[in-house]
């Protein structure tokens, strides 16, 4: 389904205008389509119904609560970083046996948080975490469940920050280090190895790179599996691309399809996506405080910025941009910058937009994944609010954040 779609003249979201949303909640503000992320959720059950597969939500993408909410209704489980995400995680319903914990540097409460929940697995990133891990269960009368994250040194052919399946990266134990984990975590009752992980890196367009992950965990999956049949779940991340600008994302069918080596030799599949799922659910609208023109360039200056979305910032990221009501007349180009002070500070450069006027609202579409999850409050400006919709219905699922709870931890 169409989350976002032109009707009478303007954008809308599900079948809310957006113009209603901004008087209503203010600008800037995040939309999400419930009905979306839902569809998008039951896709992906159904491409892999076929292959015993557990779908965990990264819930890095898009953590708030009312979005975490329909995923988890949705049947699927969460793959948290941070003791703070586990947190929010299971309060918004995520089932902890279907709640994987990953990351390159968990600390020790973090760990006895995961165990204290009862939570499938973590995945560990070296031989001193699993000493650790072994440690803090043995203290509890516990034993964690565990995956070891290999790192496959696959290039994913994807932006170099959010590419980390490569040896050079931080993440994962190598493959010549595996045996020596494996026989140190088989050494240690306080953790029961069932399985391993991997992550290839964010916004994946190529099939052969996970087909080839795929084949790799199979491969020592299935070696060190031998008298081992606890070891018996292999997760290949998260990481498919969506559709920003020109990629050509793979189908889910095919994307199943080259997993299909897992169920093949007898494990189950686990998945960790984030973007697919959001990404395209959601926009980030904001209002044209001034136009200005230098003899070089003509700026919209809009009321969201970097510390709302910073994609465009770090990582050069593009994002479509929409006039909200799109007015008739020649298109011009300009750059949509917001007023923090760093050049960097841009939503899009060099856009072909309909004649804009001071006051006109903006929508930066395909914000939906580590759009909201990454903002800040830089410059001290106050987080926006997050509406979600389904149908003709809106719900402000985060209010906007008031000044004073900016600076409310200061002494
Ligand atoms: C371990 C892990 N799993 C899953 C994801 C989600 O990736 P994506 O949002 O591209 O699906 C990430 C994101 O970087 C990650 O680090």
């Amino acid at each position: 389904m169409n989350a976002f779609s032109l009707l009478n003249g303007e954008w809308a979201c599900e079948q809310v205008a957006l113009s209603d949303l901004a008087k209503q909640y203010g600008t800037p503000f995040y939309v999400y389509s419930l009905s979306r992320i839902e569809s998008q959720c039951q896709a992906l059950r159904t491409a892999f119904a076929a292959h015993p597969t557990q779908i965990c939500f990264a819930v890095k993408a898009c953590p708030t609560g009312g979005i975490l909410r329909p995923v988890f209704q949705a049947g699927l489980g969460a793959d948290v970083v941070s003791g703070g995400e586990l947190t929010r995680a299971l309060r918004a319903g995520a089932p902890a046996d279907k709640t994987v914990f990953s990351g390159v540097g968990k600390q020790d409460w973090e760990l006895a948080l995961g165990l204290e929940h009862g939570i499938q697995a973590f995945h560990v990133e070296s031989p001193d975490e699993l000493g650790r891990l072994h440690h803090i269960a043995s203290q509890k009368g516990q034993r964690a469940r565990v995956r070891l994250r290999v790192n496959p040194n696959i290039d994913a052919r994807t932006a170099p920050y959010i590419a980390t399946g490569l040896h050079k990266t931080k993440f994962g134990i190598s493959e010549n280090q595996l045996e020596d984990c494996v026989r140190l975590a088989r050494s240690l009752p306080g953790v029961s190895l069932i399985g391993l992980s991997c992550h290839l890196g964010s916004q994946i367009q190529e099939l052969k790179a996970f087909g080839e992950a795929a084949q790799r965990l199979v491969g020592w999956g299935t070696r060190l599996r031998e008298g081992h049949p606890e070891l018996a779940s292999l997760d290949i991340g998260g990481g498919l691309a969506v559709r920003y600008l020109d990629e050509k994302p793979p189908s889910v069918q095919d994307f199943a399809a080259a997993l299909a080596p897992v169920s093949q030799a007898g494990f189950q599949l686990i998945l960790e996506p984030g973007r697919w799922i959001v990404a395209e659910a959601g926009w980030l609208v904001t209002r044209i405080v001034t136009l200005k023109s230098t003899p070089e360039k003509v700026f919209a200056v809009v009321d969201a910025a970097m510390n709302d979305l910073i994609r465009p910032s770090l990582y050069e990221a593009y994002h479509p941009i929409e006039c909200v009501r799109p007015r008739k007349g020649d298109p011009q180009t300009v750059d949509v910058v917001g007023p923090v002070c760093e050049t960097g500070d841009f939503l899009g450069l060099d856009r072909s937009l309909p004649p804009l006027q001071t006051g006109d609202l903006l929508a930066i579409t395909h914000a939906g994944a580590y759009g909201s999850s990454m903002g800040s409050t830089y410059n001290s400006r106050p987080l926006p609010p997050e509406i979600a919709v389904r149908a003709t219905q809106s719900q402000c699922i985060r209010r906007r954040q008031k000044i004073d709870e900016i600076f409310a931890l200061e002494t």
